[in-house]
């Protein structure tokens, strides 16, 4: 039994990967399961919220009682926050969004050529949607905005300065390279009074945990 502690808000997820077109067959894409999103999804319904998780592709089932939207690319993960952002209360980024995308994709499969050439890509940047949701202060009831950061090193150094860069009042940081894929992880919260560790536990844990976390913060923080 989880405690009720986002009865009556409504939460904003992203999660999963963002695969981005190289043309109808091929593409980019991170690594990510999309696991640690999804069980914040199903924690902060679990805990009383209304939930639209917005996913880029994963095998993962929809959590109970969770809306979910699927995209593919950022942009469209984007567009889709955008849509939706309005009248949340929090917005969490879980989602490993790709940072650029294909700008010379092609509407038709690319064929192999007979004298052994191969393409050149070009990219252009996505939008950073934790970012933009961040800086818009203007929008009612402007959400409390988490994000994720997975850092391979200093992630006590890096953590602090990925929250100010990102302009959020708190940042997850995901311990150890080793996580995606995986049950367990090991998380740090970052917030404007330093760090917090939550210990190795499986991702439903630790995002109910998270949620818990989350709820004690924007008490004092909701505008609603
Ligand atoms: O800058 P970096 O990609 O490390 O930041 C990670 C955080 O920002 C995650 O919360 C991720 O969901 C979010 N993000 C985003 N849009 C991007 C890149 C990252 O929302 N284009």
């Amino acid at each position: 039994f989880q405690p009720k502690t986002m009865a009556g808000k409504r939460i904003l997820v992203t999660a999963g990967p963002t695969f981005e077109a190289i043309d109808p067959v091929r593409g980019i894409t991170n690594l990510s399961s999309g696991k640690m999103g999804y069980a914040v999804a199903r924690a902060a319904r679990e805990a009383g919220a209304e939930v639209l998780l917005i996913s880029g592709p994963t095998a993962l089932p929809t959590p109970y009682g969770v809306q979910r939207v699927n995209v593919q690319s950022a942009q469209q993960m984007h567009d889709a926050v955008m849509a939706a952002v309005e009248g949340q209360h929090v917005f969490v980024a879980v989602a490993a969004v790709a940072d650029w995308r294909v700008a010379n994709s092609s509407a038709q499969k690319m064929k192999k050529k007979g004298d052994g050439s191969v393409p050149e890509l070009k990219f252009e940047q996505n939008p950073d949607i934790l970012a933009t949701v961040a800086a818009r202060t203007s929008l009612a009831g402007h959400p409390y905005c988490v994000g994720f950061a997975a850092e391979s090193e200093n992630l006590l150094e890096y953590g602090a300065v990925k929250r100010e860069k990102k302009g959020i009042p708190l940042l997850v940081g995901n311990i150890g390279h080793h996580t995606f894929g995986q049950d367990d992880n090991t998380i740090i919260l970052f917030d404007e009074n330093g760090h917090t560790i939550l210990p190795r536990a499986d991702k439903l844990t630790l995002a109910r945990q998270l949620v818990c976390e989350i709820s004690k913060r924007i008490d004092k923080y909701s505008l609603f």
